[in-house]
């Protein structure tokens, strides 16, 4: 990654949260065009908030966000027209609609989401509903990145998936930022996020408490999960 491509999104000593408590203190992370970068952490640290304030679904409670270096004031349907995507927590597939329906409500051409995943053609006529788990998730990955967005928020978006769809799905994120888009991805599982990812964060109970390159994260594993996502892997 070229150091001297300036962020395309960036939270500047952010304080996020609810009812105008914070539980998200002074995080500063930046995304690049190309790059992908994964925030890590324990159920409850802040992850989702972090991700929320920075598309916008939340005020911000201190702190900045700013889109290619300006604070981002604009509601977040004109951020999106703007190429902010964003594949939220709470999984936005309308089940009724077909997978086709479901893909012609996105900002990109079918055709290109298809391309994206080829997995989906023969799913076309399918109601969205009837998806597996996978499918769905591969759904809503093609509709974001047919856009070609800018940034692509994703909160979560292994959870629950077999290995090989978390591959298939983060495969393609690396396509995306291979074309330009940043990636934020927030994860509470490291190992397949930081297969593809360029740079990790780590959140614990609303602070940062480490960053450094994906390939400093993947050397330490072990230790990063152990320490701060408390999974004890085992020996
Ligand atoms: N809608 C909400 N209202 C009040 N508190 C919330 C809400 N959503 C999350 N929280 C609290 O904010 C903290 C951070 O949550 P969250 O950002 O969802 O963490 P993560 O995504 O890392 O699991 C937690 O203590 C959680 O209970
Ligand atoms: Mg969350």
């Amino acid at each position: 990654m070229p150091a001297e491509t300036a962020p395309v999104l960036e939270a500047r000593g952010l304080f996020a949260g609810y009812r105008k408590v914070p539980c998200v203190r002074d995080v500063s992370l930046d995304v690049r065009p190309g790059e992908i970068v994964v925030v890590l952490g324990p159920n409850g640290a802040g992850k989702t908030t972090t991700l929320l304030t920075m598309a916008g679904a939340l005020p911000g409670l201190g702190g900045e966000v700013l889109w290619r270096d300006s604070p981002m004031k604009a509601a977040l349907h004109h951020r999106v027209r703007a190429g902010l995507g964003v594949i939220p927590e709470e999984r936005s597939v309308i089940s009724r609609l077909s997978v086709h329906d479901n893909l012609r409500i996105g900002r990109g051409p079918i055709e290109h989401a298809l391309e994206l995943f080829p997995e989906l053609r023969p799913l076309l006529r399918r109601r969205a509903g009837l998806l597996s788990g996978g499918e769905q998730r591969m759904l809503l990955t093609a509709r974001a990145l047919a856009a070609d967005p800018a940034v692509l928020l994703a909160d979560e978006l292994s959870l629950g998936l077999a290995p090989k769809i978390v591959t298939r799905l983060m495969q393609a994120l690396r396509g995306a930022a291979d074309r330009g888009t940043g990636v934020l991805l927030v994860e509470q599982h490291a190992r397949q996020a930081l297969a593809v990812a360029d740079r990790a964060y780590i959140l614990q109970r609303g602070s940062l408490v480490w960053s450094g390159s994906a390939d400093e994260a993947r050397q330490n594993l072990r230790r990063i999960e152990r320490a701060y996502l408390g999974q004890d892997v085992g020996a």
